[in-house]
């Protein structure tokens, strides 16, 4: 969720073309507050708390979550607590506003299904359920989506579809940045919630910004580079990283796996010095950053040396296993590596994945093809990753199912 100060800076910077907003849900007739663009979001305590955000084009007087231990009853109603929401106005575009709400359902019950209902009162969505993480270290499955970004509704949506068919059970799933080409056209956020429908409503998220989900917006009437307001609005996200980048830069412990993601476009050393204190107290025996911008490029003549004396120094010392990144519009795995060169499977060492769901591709770029297990370009691709006590399974599927890539980590003790 956004924070109150970032208000109305689209209606401000008047960048927006005046397009209408457009939601997954269809309005039913008469002026209703329709739920939309519905969604769960990991919280930095996922056994007992999940984020809940949505909006609505027209304003409501009493937002509000319903939630209930899931049953297979229709009495759920009866049964739910209310949680009420924030309620903030926020400017879809130059001429249009918005109403977006956002809760943190919490006290939970641990590795029990909920059931949960957004609305105002009045005005219902349906009924989703949701999974909370078990309270400790236990086996679980995620899915990794790179770059949406460009053919949303037209590409993605199939994507989305079939990372959820292949692995219903995921305990979440993470977008590694650009989720939309023009992150102030707010058409295309409606094309994002469109094409992760159901996913979106039935297993929380995780995404960390990418250079198109950046801009420079006016904060108290200076012009800043930051986040989109929008990116910011349509998720509620941890705010648990360094001041100024909530909701961008945040971790949370699941069941075992310390999940972190970076903010590749602004702060860097600051944020690895953070990620330096917080790997050297993490009781969990793996651990799996998320940033948009990759180390070791894939695509086009791109490097990022400046990353790389930045990130690894960090990445090495805590022998961080897994990075999942975007940006580069193309597939690559690096073998394990450790001060950028390739080491025994067995050793301290570090995994690199690129990858892209969308349908932009760029060409391969061969310059660290060396370290690279595959590298590919031309597919869109949705990855299962498996974490099971000693061991993490990776699996790379093209959207029509077949197998692209896998590999399995071991890791028989923390070390
Ligand atoms: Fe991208
Ligand atoms: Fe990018």
């Amino acid at each position: 969720m956004i924070a109150r100060r970032f208000l109305i800076l689209l209606a401000a910077t008047g960048l927006a073309a005046a397009l209408a907003p457009a939601g997954e849900t269809t309005a039913p007739a008469g002026p209703q507050p329709v739920p939309e663009r519905l969604v769960l979001s990991l919280t930095p305590s996922p056994a007992t708390s999940v984020a809940v955000t949505w909006r609505t084009t027209l304003p409501v007087g009493a937002a509000s979550v319903q939630v209930a231990r899931a049953h297979a009853g229709s009495t759920l109603a009866d049964e739910a607590r209310l949680v009420p929401a924030r309620t903030e106005q926020v400017a879809a575009d130059a001429s249009t506003t918005v109403w977006h709400h956002s809760a943190i359902l919490e006290r939970l019950e641990p590795d029990t299904l909920h059931a949960y209902r957004v609305g105002d009162g009045t005005t219902w969505s349906e009924w989703s359920q949701f999974r909370t993480a078990k309270a400790g270290p236990a086996p679980f499955r995620f899915l990794y989506f790179g770059d949406p970004q460009n053919g949303v509704k037209e590409y993605c949506t199939r994507v989305f579809r079939a990372g959820f068919a292949s692995a219903p059970d995921s305990a979440f799933y993470l977008i590694a940045g650009d989720l939309v080409t023009t992150t102030i056209i707010d058409e295309l956020w409606g094309e994002l919630f469109y094409a992760l429908n159901p996913l979106g409503r039935v297993m929380p998220g995780m995404n960390t910004p990418g250079n198109h989900d950046y801009g420079q917006f006016l904060l108290r009437g200076q012009k800043t580079k930051m986040a989109s307001p929008l990116f910011r609005a349509h998720f509620t996200q941890p705010e648990n990283g360094p001041e100024g980048l909530e909701e961008t830069t945040y971790y949370v412990d699941y069941q075992g796996v310390r999940m972190v993601s970076l903010n590749g476009n602004e702060r860097v050393p600051e944020q690895m010095a953070w990620l330096d204190r917080l790997l050297q107290d993490n009781p969990n025996r793996w651990t799996i950053v998320m940033m948009h911008q990759p180390v070791y490029s894939t695509g086009k003549e791109r490097d990022n040396p400046k990353l790389r004396e930045a990130l690894l120094p960090v990445y090495d010392k805590h022998a961080v296993d897994l990075v999942l990144q975007g940006h580069d519009h193309s597939y690559g795995r690096t073998y394990k590596l450790r001060e950028g060169r390739r080491v025994d499977d067995d050793a301290r060492g570090t995994v690199y994945v690129v990858s892209v769901s969308g349908p932009k591709f760029y060409r391969v770029n061969p310059q660290h093809e060396k370290l690279m297990a595959k590298i590919d370009t031309g597919k869109q691709l949705f990855q299962v990753i498996e974490v099971d006590g000693e061991t993490l399974r990776y699996e790379s599927r093209t959207v029509t199912g077949e197998l692209y890539d896998s590999f399995t980590l071991k890791k028989p003790a923390r070390r």
